[in-house]
């Protein structure tokens, strides 16, 4: 009877059901006579009709039919005891019935003992190893491993059990020699036993991928719990909380949307990631900013004015443009007026003005520097994307203010610079400009801020430095030096006040600075157009004296007296020794006047000549145009060799070298002509120049004096100097009711139309020039 899926071994019993009418046949045949049937194994498990020589295997046994059932299909289901081994030597069909002539296939004796011990050693492992990988242990089995030493006996249970292919077995079964059984037995259990291992690892990998995500998962249900508790007792500013905080704020519906949006944002991405951080603090930075609370405005016009007359001396007429600025301001309100700017040498009030005037209007006062601001995300901000990215100034000096209508200085407007950043200016127009300013956008922000109700005010030192653009949109307010008068009124109202206070000198040994000490400290120790080194030198003092007060040192009285030698022990040696003496009238040297980011200065020129070969040599920092008027001065004087009675071609032997001392400062523009033009008349004749002249004008190829522009800073410089006579450009005259009257009185002031007139007056020994014209003084009033 041919087996599927089943090799039969000897002394084995298995339960086989008999479908197939041939092998149905067979069993009833056998169990007629010796229940006994030949089960022999086929070769291809698939077959259902089998042609015996090709299909089946040639080695089975003999089994017994120890049970027989017969099934209602038709079918057998028996019960089989494997008997002796056999070999079949050739099939016939009688009646139907397959039969077979074969002979019994008996085991070879064994020879070699320790081999047999070895392979029994070897199956046994194999064995046991396989045996610790089943969860249950057939009981067979068991007694298998219980009785090692029966393994001949047990070898063939051992080969049923055996997993593996069907091949493998029918092969076991064809085996006559023991050992050789035992190896295939021992080998089949060392590879059923590698794959499980193997099966194992691909197990244990798969299952540790699956516990990590279990793990995850699991953390972030705890995170979820977690975070629920939090908001639970209010910990985490929940979603309400931030809708009814952008109601507060009135926040426009931009502003509205983008926070929503960032909130959605924010439920997607886990707590513990940067962008989280980032994207909360960004919504937290739009619920600072203020987007409706405003300060109420003290407009009252004569309450401004006493305040900005009680913080700052003098200033008449910039304190009456902030006023009318103010009163059109006033009358409507929604003009699209210009913005003021201050502008001035330092130390001259601006800032601490506009400050004074952010009091005044009760306004929070806010000050954005822009000294050396080049890059236009200072003004704008940077975009959100850019790791460590800010607002600009603006909107950070709106989130300080905390209201949407203060006052902002922006600083310095002239010191800003563009460079490959970006130019800070067109930001800066944005931000001015009525017309846009309603809707700003910063880049970090991104929703648009209205700085509608801000009142900007900016300064500057030197109005041609501030860009073109920006300058046609200010209102220009000019503030000049101070003289020394206005000093000493300062000092003694504000300054001198202010920092006793601050030095909290009020109670013991308050010093006292008498009117020859102020001046003192404003001759001898600054040399300033404001009055900020003043203050540092009185602050100074105050300094010292408190120092002194701690320590014990000073003698307790109410007032203290500051004298000379308290000057030189508190603020060191003179700077400054205000000429004693006239200096003497000098050959190749004259004073020139400029007009520079401090206000107005003095510029001595020197001019030296030798022996050469016509070079003209220009030192000390000169920008373009004033190399230019040099040159000028120079063709001017050649034109007129004749009349300077120069040698024909005096020039070219000589070198002529220019120089213009504290070279660290740089210098331009054309006002410089005629002092060039006299120091090198004076040099080239060897006529000495009076020293207690100064001059200013632009000189043209033919002698005229062309006006001059910052007249008053000069003037000023001029007399600070304590230079009594300034020449000056006749077409300039009109500027000088802006001169102060006091110091208008003190100096002697001429005008002047040509250089020939400039000469008369400077030169001492007049050279002896057909055209000297009479000494005209004129002293304008
Ligand atoms: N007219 C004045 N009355 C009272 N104090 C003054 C006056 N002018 C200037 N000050 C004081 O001088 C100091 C310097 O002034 P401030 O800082 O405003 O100068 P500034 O014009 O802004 O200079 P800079 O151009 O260098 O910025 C301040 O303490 C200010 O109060
Ligand atoms: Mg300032």
């Amino acid at each position: 009877m041919p087996l599927r899926n089943l090799v039969i071994f000897p002394e084995m019993i298995v339960p086989v059901i008999v479908g197939r009418l041939d092998s149905v046949r067979a069993v009833e045949k056998s169990s007629d006579d010796t229940k006994k049937i030949i089960v022999i194994a086929q070769k291809d498990q698939d077959k259902t009709f089998v042609s015996p020589e090709e299909d089946l295997y040639r080695v089975g046994v003999i089994a017994e039919i120890a049970q027989t059932m017969r099934m209602p299909d038709g079918s057998l289901r028996l019960i089989l005891v494997g008997g002796k081994r056999i070999r079949i030597l050739s099939f016939r069909d009688v009646e139907g019935v397959l039969h077979a002539d074969a002979v019994h296939l008996d085991n070879e004796p064994v020879t070699d003992l320790i081999e047999l011990e070895a392979c029994t050693r070897y199956a046994v492992a194999q064995l046991q190893r396989y045996i610790k990988l089943l969860s249950h242990i057939p009981d067979d089995l068991a007694s298998v491993v219980d009785n090692i030493d029966d393994i001949l006996h047990y070898a063939n249970i051992l080969s049923s059990y055996l997993p593996g292919p069907l091949a493998s077995k029918q092969e076991l079964l064809e085996t006559t020699d023991v050992c050789g059984q035992l190896k295939k037995i021992g080998a089949l259990l060392e590879k059923e036993c590698q794959i499980n291992d193997v099966g194992q690892q691909i197990r244990e990998k798969a299952s540790y991928r699956l516990k990590q995500a279990e793990k995850e998962y699991f953390l972030r249900e705890q995170l979820k719990a977690i975070q629920e508790e939090l908001k639970e007792n209010g910990d985490e500013s929940a979603e309400p909380d931030i809708a009814k905080k952008m109601k507060e704020l009135k926040l426009p519906p931009e502003a509205v949307k983008q926070v929503e949006n960032e909130l959605k944002h924010l439920e997607k991405i886990p707590s513990m990631s940067p962008e989280y951080g980032l994207t909360k603090s960004y919504i937290d930075y739009i619920l600072d900013l203020p987007w409706s609370k405003k300060d109420e405005e003290n407009s009252d016009l004569n309450h401004v004015s006493s305040i900005l007359e009680a913080d700052h001396f003098g200033l008449d007429k910039v304190k009456e443009r902030i006023l009318e600025f103010l009163a059109i301001k006033k009358l409507a309100p929604g003009s699209k007026g210009p913005i003021l700017c201050f502008v001035g040498p330092p130390g001259t009030g601006k800032t601490s003005l506009a400050k004074s005037v952010a009091g005044a209007l009760g306004r929070k006062y806010i000050r954005i520097s822009l000294g050396g601001v080049r890059d236009e995300a200072e003004i704008r901000g940077h975009r959100r994307t850019y790791i460590g990215a800010l607002p600009g100034r603006i909107i950070s000096g709106m989130k300080n203010a905390g209201v949407i209508n203060p006052l902002i200085l922006l600083d310095e407007v002239d010191k800003m610079d563009s460079d490959f950043r970006g130019d800070p200016t067109s930001a800066l127009l944005e931000v001015l400009d009525p017309e846009q300013n309603h809707a700003f956008v910063d880049h970090f922000l991104e929703v648009p801020y209205d700085l509608s109700q801000v009142l900007f005010i900016t300064t500057a030192n030197l109005l041609y430095h501030i860009p073109e653009p920006l300058s046609d949109r200010l209102e220009i307010i000019q503030l000049s030096s101070y003289t020394e008068e206005e000093k000493i009124e300062i000092a003694v109202r504000h300054l001198i006040p202010k920092q006793i206070l601050e030095h909290g000198l009020t109670a013991k040994n308050q010093p006292v600075f008498s009117l020859p000490m102020i001046t003192a400290i404003i001759t001898r120790y600054t040399k300033e157009p404001g009055v900020r080194e003043l203050e540092r030198n009185i602050a100074k003092i105050c300094r010292k004296i408190g120092k002194k007060i701690v320590d014990g040192s000073l003698p307790e009285k109410a007032e203290y007296s500051i004298t000379r030698t308290d000057l030189e022990a508190y603020l060191g040696p003179e700077k400054y020794k205000p000429e004693e003496k006239e200096p003497a009238p000098q050959i190749g040297i004259a004073t020139g006047l400029a007009w520079t980011e401090v206000g107005g200065v003095i510029m001595p020129i020197e001019v030296a000549t030798m022996p050469g070969k016509g070079n003209l040599i220009i030192t000390g920092q000169l920008g373009d145009i004033m190399q230019e008027s040099a040159k000028a001065a120079l063709s001017y004087i050649r034109s007129r060799e004749t009349q300077f009675k120069l040698a024909k071609g005096f020039n070219e032997k000589l070198d002529i070298h220019i120089h213009v001392p504290e070279g660290a400062v740089p210098k331009d523009g054309p006002s410089a002509g005629i002092a060039i033009a006299s120091a090198l008349v004076s040099a080239l004749t060897k006529t000495p120049v009076a020293s207690q002249v100064a001059m200013t004008g632009e000189i043209t190829l033919r002698g005229r004096v062309l006006p001059i522009g910052g007249l008053k800073e000069k003037i000023l410089a001029a007399h600070r100097a304590r230079i009594p006579t300034v020449i000056i450009p006749k077409q300039n005259t009109s500027d000088l009711p802006d001169i102060p009257e006091k110091i208008r009185n003190r100096l002697t002031i001429i005008p002047v139309d040509t250089m020939d007139e400039v000469l008369s007056n400077v030169l001492v020994a007049k050279p002896s020039t057909s055209t000297a014209r009479t000494k005209r003084k004129a002293k304008s009033s």
